[in-house]
């Protein structure tokens, strides 16, 4: 390989780098992201809302969270021990209902990946400490 060429790869691969850096999302921009949520959830607390308490989310088994009543729909998603990893969150993210027809979370979706992205970086954030 020539140096010019090999010097081209490596920008390519920086380039690369830090658009996927991007995309790993933002805890900063994704407390803005969460404003969204926040009419029914919070993340900062171990408190129920219209929807469940989000505190420790990121790796945490579907439809466990104590004291809150899930749907049957939703009851049913996590009965097989799914977890809701980064994958998963960011799939139901884009459309709730797709994922898990039934839910009564009535949000119809975020269209951004980049604010998925970000929002799933602000609730890692959101754990009991
Ligand atoms: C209009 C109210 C509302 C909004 C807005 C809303 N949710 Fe929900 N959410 C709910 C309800 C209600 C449930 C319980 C769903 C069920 O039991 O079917 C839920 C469930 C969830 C669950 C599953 C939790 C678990 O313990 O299994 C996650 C994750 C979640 N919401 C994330 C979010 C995020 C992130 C946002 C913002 C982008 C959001 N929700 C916006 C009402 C809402």
């Amino acid at each position: 390989m020539s140096l010019s060429l090999r010097f081209v790869s490596f920008s390519l691969f920086l380039c690369l780098g830090t658009s996927l850096a991007h995309a790993a999302g933002g805890a900063v921009a994704g407390a803005q992201v969460f404003r969204k949520c926040g009419a029914c959830h919070t993340a900062t607390e171990p408190m129920n809302r219209v929807g469940p308490s989000l505190q420790g989310v990121v790796g945490r088994p579907v439809a466990t969270f104590a004291g809150y009543t899930y749907s049957s729909a939703m009851t049913a998603f996590g009965e097989d021990g799914k977890v809701w990893d980064e994958e998963r969150l960011s799939e139901y993210l884009m459309a709730p209902k797709a994922m898990v027809p039934g839910t009564k979370m009535s949000f119809p979706g975020l269209k951004k990946p980049q604010d998925i992205a970000d929002v799933i970086a602000y609730l890692k954030t959101a754990i009991a400490k």
